[in-house]
């Protein structure tokens, strides 16, 4: 279904006009799908969506006895016979989220041996912070040959404080404590929205935590999960790409399924453009013409502030937009990689550290560029759509890992993209 071999082939100048559902979060969704490894009882979660990191998550179960199927419109996953196996090299290559299964497997074995992660290549993306998390909790991890084993024998509840705000880590950590005898309190995490979907979706199979949202997180070791349904949180990410596709390239766009609440910093930076934006209950409507007005400065950070995954998109925003900005880049150290494609197609963006300046251009040309990971595959295909003539989008892969369909979706809105063979 995912072919390495596809391009993208974006006809440039239409305007984006109509209504589109927001997916569910795919960074939702896979730890929650992690965290299926501690259920004894059946899960059905009520929302889906097709997406190649969720499909390599499900292999990594399957790996484990996990079954999954989908129907009902949602997948229903039982690991009343999940076998403690050694999750390889090969499996984990594709996905980072594949290191969420250590504290999982943890929590239900006591033992996890775990290749090292792989993912978008969008920074060193080290795993220390895990490592020290299980060490706190008692575990010895042990690093060899590109693996991590971890024996739980003695694992204990306790404290942890964490250095940086790691999503991963924090979700991990979670998952490790859930089981554990005793009070675990995990300090200084990460506040992203996904982990309190985490936190509830355990929550409803039995576990009792509390806190995910604020910087501190109590879990309370209870002796066993049961099954449940849940519905995945609406994927942030997607949406934001979606409202700065409109802003850059025209139109008026209304989305349904919008969370306020988890996307007031893209909001309040929208609100500094021309943009007319209309937010009622669980829908946004945004209209833009013309040339944005350039932001002057825009900073990502750890949750509530700007997220680094919307930071491309941005960028093709500032790259268009009339005046001059500058982004900085403070979640991870290589994420200016489509700064290069950019400039292909009209941009004028110089990367100086970790900040990008951009110097709004009145137009973008099509070019044959390269998606160099997910997020940057998607703000490719926003500019493609705001050039003029046509532009050729390969490494295909990378964007099918977060965006379902990405053409079909677009094409709702009225864009011409095509997915082709090569
Ligand atoms: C998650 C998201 C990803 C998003 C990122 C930041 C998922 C599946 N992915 O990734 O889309 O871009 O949050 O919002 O949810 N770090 C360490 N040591 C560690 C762990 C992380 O130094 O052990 C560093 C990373 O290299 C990075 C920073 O911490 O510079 C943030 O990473 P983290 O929050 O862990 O991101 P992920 O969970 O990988």
């Amino acid at each position: 279904m995912f072919n390495m071999e596809q391009q993208l082939i974006v006809s440039g100048g239409k305007r984006l006009v109509g209504e589109l559902e927001i997916e569910p979060s795919k960074n939702a969704f896979l730890p929650i799908l992690a965290a299926c490894v501690l259920c004894e009882g059946e899960i059905f979660l009520e929302n889906f969506v097709d997406l190649s990191d969720i499909l390599c998550m499900r292999e990594i179960l399957e790996s484990l006895n996990v079954h999954s199927f989908l129907q009902n419109g949602g997948i229903y996953i039982d690991a009343r016979n999940v076998r403690n196996n050694k999750i390889t090299h090969e499996m984990t290559q594709k996905i980072r989220a594949s290191i969420f299964i250590s504290g999982a497997l943890l929590s239900r074995f006591r033992n996890a041996v775990v290749a090292f992660p792989g993912g978008c290549k969008i920074g060193a993306r080290p795993i220390d912070l895990f490592v020290k998390g299980f060490r706190a909790l008692g575990v010895n991890v042990v690093e060899k040959h590109g693996y991590i084993y971890c024996h739980g024998q003695n694992m204990h509840a306790g404290e942890v404080i964490f250095d940086f705000p790691s999503v991963g880590a924090t979700e991990s950590l979670i998952m490790c404590a859930t089981l554990l005898d005793g009070v675990t309190t995990l300090k200084n995490v990460a506040k992203e929205p996904e982990i309190v979907d985490l936190q509830n979706f355990l929550n409803l199979c039995g576990a009792k935590i509390s806190g995910a949202g604020t910087d501190q997180i109590v879990v309370e070791g209870v002796k066993s999960l049961h099954g449940t349904s849940f519905s995945v949180m609406p994927d942030r990410i997607v949406a934001g790409t979606y409202l700065l596709a409109a802003a850059t390239v025209g139109g008026d766009v209304l989305l349904k399924n919008f969370r306020l609440k988890d996307s007031e910093s893209l909001i309040s930076f929208l609100r500094q453009t021309a943009c007319k934006i209309d937010i009622k209950g669980d829908t946004i409507r945004l209209k833009a013409s013309g040339r944005q007005p350039c932001i002057e400065s825009v900073q990502t950070l750890p949750f509530p502030f700007f997220p680094t995954d919307l930071q491309s998109q941005m960028l093709v925003l500032q790259s268009v937009s009339n005046g001059s900005s500058i982004i900085e880049e403070n979640v991870f150290e290589n994420r200016f990689a489509i700064v290069p494609e950019l400039c292909k197609m009209g941009a004028k963006i110089a990367v100086r550290g970790r900040a990008a300046h951009v110097y709004g251009v009145e137009k973008l040309f099509g070019a044959d560029v390269s998606s160099c990971d997910l997020r940057a595959g998607a703000a490719l295909v926003i500019a493609g759509m705001k050039a003029e003539g046509y532009t050729t989008i390969c490494n295909v892969h990378f964007i099918d890992r977060g965006y379902e369909k990405i053409e079909e979706k677009f094409g709702a809105l009225g864009a011409e993209i095509r997915r082709v063979n090569v």
